[in-house]
């Protein structure tokens, strides 16, 4: 491999080209969660109203959940010879979506924003499954265990923001 990026190896057995498609992959799928797990604490911090402290206390199991992911994820690329890029600038210049936008606000506007959040990390994660399965399954599997745990907690999101008859507040 001649990027300077890469390493001279990378996991036996697994073709140059497909560790390369998998570290491209893999390090979107870190900027994604190294945004989330930040923006989980900053509407830890910035949420108020009723039923404060459930949400308060709800949101930092997921933020540890989602940094350890984050260590999982960036081990990983090492290991497949990839320079993981954890550093502020790298997550503002590699994402594709704007900043959150809420800073003090009500549970619900809260909930219903990060419902969004969870709306289009799951969907990428998911995404990612299905380039990974060509690529390499054992990052495919690592990313298919996180999502299980990122579908649990956008579940903990929608049951707060939830009517009776399944509708979400929008
Ligand atoms: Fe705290």
């Amino acid at each position: 491999m001649n990027n300077r990026n890469m390493a001279e190896f990378t996991a036996p057995g697994l073709p140059n080209e497909a560790a390369k498609s998998t570290i491209e992959v893999l390090s979107q799928r870190l900027i994604a969660l190294l945004d989330l797990q930040l923006t989980l604490k900053h509407i830890h911090w910035n949420v108020v109203g009723p039923n404060f402290i459930g949400v308060h206390e709800m949101l930092d199991p997921q933020v540890d959940a989602v940094r350890a992911m984050t260590d999982t994820i960036a081990e990983r690329i090492a290991t497949l010879g990839g320079t993981p890029k954890g550093t502020p600038k790298a997550i503002v210049e590699g994402r594709s979506w704007d900043d959150y936008s809420m800073d003090k606000a009500m549970v619900i506007d809260h909930l219903v924003a990060l419902d969004a959040v969870y709306n289009g990390v799951n969907s990428d994660h998911r995404s990612a499954i299905e380039k990974l399965e060509e690529l390499d399954p054992v990052s495919e599997d690592m990313i298919t265990g996180q999502l299980a745990d990122l579908e649990q907690f956008q579940w903990f999101v929608r049951a707060h923001i939830e009517s009776s008859s399944g509708e979400l507040k929008a």
